[in-house]
């Protein structure tokens, strides 16, 4: 498996992503950004969940704003509840996050939310001390996550948002009415959330700023097994870890022996799975774990997390929430406004409750990278072999010589091109080198224009991961283009 260090190699000569505010000596720790190819895989990566989750289950998607009132989140609970266990060396003051320190240390998982004496109870019983100046630690303390704003020459209080999802969730009576809902319905968003993490780290994979791709599905608590489209991915085969056994099983399967509990639940762990399918990642090394009582969030009376094995270890990708109807109903109370809709289906009047696919884009974007890189030591090359519909580019042009014979015709095919597919132009060099910078950010595939093109309008193709050429009437690429596009 390749490292974790060789992929952020990899990232910073390439241009995936890099540290935010790099050249000044205060650049704060936790926050990267994507350069050309790593946005373009990102953009990719965003319409492919588009495609296979929000249009396949005819979702409806909205915009929120990030900042948002401080009644929203003393109504989610996150400015009581959003913390994390942190702890200070009593001489140096070296601020550490409790549970991850003691992962690292000793092996051993600490739940989020374990209580802070229990913590110290720990840190005692493995005699823990400063990883930088050997003294003991302060008593441990929550920190909470959330990012405070001032808004305007008063600088009342706001708060940047933790997760994207509060907005739908305030949204909802309106959302509902005016697509003229029914339940289950589901609404999507893809955004930026903000966590003042205690110990940002691992670029993509613990950031202060990061993308989320939510879903809340709002159904009515009666109705979870009333799923006709459960019979669509009814025998698509999951990994669950119910925390005791860990069973490969169809939905169908989860279901009866109760692993899932619900076909609602089923029905969109299995359409996220079939989505991650298409990612290109290897889905014998993902899981859904069914998290404990300790590890579940503070609104999740359910919840899975599914999880890639990953260099850095197993890694949650997407939260998978069942959150009843503990937001609606907070909403409603600070605010003092009704959120009970109608549902047309059952006719009765319900206060829905909520399951939801929270994505980590960042996080899933670094998998990818991860599980894609090749080492074709034979050919001493680095390949990523990046699904087609997620390269940063689909293809470059290529003159073989630099002739203006052969230049002209390969602009021309570039600038044709380009206005249907995300092409390159690389006129110079080397061919060999060529290709082999075009093979480590992943172009599936390359098209030289070389004498014969003169001839007979033809042109090769060589294809990125077996490094096969074949030629083409330039006429043709087009289609062959748009066929490779299809997941
Ligand atoms: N909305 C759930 C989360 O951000 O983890």
């Amino acid at each position: 498996m390749v490292s974790y260090d060789r992929i952020v190699k990899l990232s910073l000569e390439r241009g995936f992503y890099f540290p935010s505010s790099e050249i000044y000596s205060d650049s704060p720790a936790g926050f990267w950004e994507y350069g050309p190819n790593g946005n373009n895989i990102k953009n990719k990566f965003i319409e492919l969940w588009r495609r296979e989750l929000v249009r396949r289950d005819d979702m409806v998607e909205i915009d929120g704003s990030q900042i948002m009132s401080k009644n929203v989140f003393i109504a989610s609970g996150h400015l009581d509840n959003f913390s994390d266990p942190l702890i200070l060396c009593s001489k140096c003051k070296s601020v550490l996050r409790a549970d991850k320190f003691i992962l690292e240390k000793e092996g051993i998982n600490v739940p989020e939310r374990i209580p802070i004496n229990e913590v110290d109870r720990i840190l005692n019983q493995y005699n823990l001390k400063c990883p930088k100046c050997g003294s003991s630690f302060q008593k441990t303390e929550r920190f909470n996550m959330m990012f405070k704003v001032g808004i305007g020459p008063n600088n009342d209080e706001a708060y940047l948002r933790p997760e994207t999802c509060q907005a739908i969730f305030v949204d909802f009576p309106r959302i509902f009415k005016i697509m003229r809902g029914k339940l289950p319905f589901p609404i999507a968003q893809v955004g930026k959330s903000f966590r003042n993490e205690i110990a940002p780290r691992q670029s993509l994979l613990r950031l202060r700023e990061f993308y989320q791709a939510e879903i809340e599905i709002f159904c009515n608590p009666n109705q979870l097994d009333a799923i006709p489209k459960f019979d669509e991915i009814q025998d698509t085969i999951l990994t669950i870890d119910d925390g005791t056994i860990i069973s490969k099983v169809t939905a169908k399967e989860a279901l009866n022996r109760k692993i899932i509990p619900n076909k609602l639940i089923a029905y969109y762990l299995s359409i996220l799975y079939e989505f991650y399918e298409k990612t290109g990642i290897d889905m014998n090394q993902t899981r859904f774990r069914k998290l404990s009582e300790q590890e579940k969030a503070f609104y999740a009376t359910i919840a899975f997390d599914f999880e890639l094995k990953t260099s850095v270890g197993w890694l949650e990708l997407v939260a998978c929430n069942y959150r009843s109807n503990y937001d609606l109903s907070q909403h409603s109370k600070i605010s003092k406004e009704k959120m009970e809709i109608m549902d047309p289906v059952t006719n009765e009047k319900v206060l829905p409750h909520v399951f939801e696919l929270s994505l980590g884009i960042d996080r899933s974007i670094y998998s990818i990278l991860e599980h894609c890189f090749a080492e074709d030591h034979e050919n001493n090359r680095v390949v990523l072999k990046l699904k087609p519909y997620l390269a940063p580019l689909l293809a470059a042009i290529l003159p073989l010589v630099k002739k203006p014979e052969l230049e002209e015709i390969a602009k021309n095919i570039y600038y044709d091109l380009k206005k249907d597919f995300d092409m390159y132009y690389d006129g110079s060099g080397s061919i060999g080198r060529r290709y082999r910078r075009l093979e480590e950010i992943g172009v599936p595939f390359a098209i030289t224009v070389d004498h014969d093109t003169v001839k007979d309008s033809t042109v090769t193709i060589r294809y990125r991961d077996t490094m096969e050429q074949k030629r083409i009437q330039i006429k043709e690429l087009k289609s062959f283009f748009e066929k490779t596009l299809k997941p």
